[in-house]
């Protein structure tokens, strides 16, 4: 890369968080993929809430995807639509980020969020659902990702609207590092998650374009019904949460925003873990 920025154009930062600009991504679009459901609903909402306009990205489920959307407009007056893709299909991807650069006029802030597990013991585990895993959890990363940087990079820094050029936030897990028998499939794709959010980040801090992971724990969503649903699951999961209480989607919300916003501007390349204590190895607590 050639162009790359001089010291002098880039400190010092272009706009500081002023009392009013805290926390708050006012004038700010974002897009959340997998944003219908779970995790994504309640990011997409909280963003709208911190005064984003969000585009709500979503594979099925067109009912869910425009609930999201009349959530997000109607609780916090600002501009939503919801938008089918595949974020493992090229084409697709590329037709949302045409759009959203023709409805919104740019985008500030992407959270690649939309994931999928396919369980099954590793010697039963078909091709079919590795590749899926894959293709979804780190492949459609890869291709928004690399749209959002060709989209921030053109922008450039918009001094009233944010320090940064663009922000990034990879949704990780805590099984981007925690092993996970019956699970190789998402725990591989979540590690690649965690290399490639860290490369990328290197690649674009001079362009001020931050990349960062938010890594959950277990958190009550779809995904994971079973580890919550009946009392004797919700007991076995709290031997591995030292907080002793499962996550809420709006905990990771709320911690997307602060990292969204320029009050997290000098972080860049790092992974949030959100997780009540799940990476500090709760089996040790009496033990060892
Ligand atoms: C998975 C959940 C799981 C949690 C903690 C997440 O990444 O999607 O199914 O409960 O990690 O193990």
């Amino acid at each position: 890369m050639t162009d790359r920025p001089s010291a002098a154009d880039c400190y010092p930062p272009a706009v500081l968080p002023s009392p009013e600009r805290q926390l708050s991504l006012k004038g700010q679009k974002a897009l959340v993929t997998g944003g219908s459901s779970g995790i994504g609903r309640e990011i997409a909402i909280e963003l709208g809430w911190a005064g984003a306009d969000v585009v709500v990205n979503y594979n099925s489920g067109d009912e869910e995807a425009q609930e999201v959307v009349e959530a997000v407009e109607q609780r916090c007056g600002v501009r939503a639509y919801a938008h089918q893709a595949d974020v493992s299909d090229e084409a697709a991807v590329q037709g949302m980020f045409q759009r959203i650069q023709e409805t919104f006029g740019g985008i500030d802030i992407l959270v690649a969020n939309a994931g999928v597990q396919r369980d099954a013991a590793f010697d039963e585990m078909s091709l079919a659902d590795w590749d899926m895993v894959l293709r979804v959890n780190l492949t459609g990363q890869f291709l928004c990702c690399r749209e959002a940087v060709r989209a921030f990079r053109r922008k450039g820094v918009v001094p009233e609207v944010s320090c940064a050029a663009g922000k990034i936030i990879c949704m990780s897990s805590v099984h981007d590092s925690i092993p996970w028998a019956g699970h190789a499939n998402y725990a591989a794709s979540k590690g690649g998650v965690l290399m490639m959010m860290k490369s990328l980040a290197q690649e674009v801090a001079a362009w001020r374009i931050r990349v960062n992971a938010i890594s959950p724990g277990a958190v009550r969503t779809p995904i994971n019904r079973d580890a919550w649903e009946t009392p004797e699951a919700y007991h076995a999961l709290m031997k591995l949460v030292p907080y002793n209480r499962i996550g809420e989607p709006s905990d990771i919300g709320r911690a997307a925003v602060w990292l969204a916003s320029d009050y997290a501007d000098y972080i860049t390349g790092t992974t949030l873990y959100v997780d009540g204590g799940m990476m500090l190895y709760p089996g040790f607590e009496a033990g060892g």
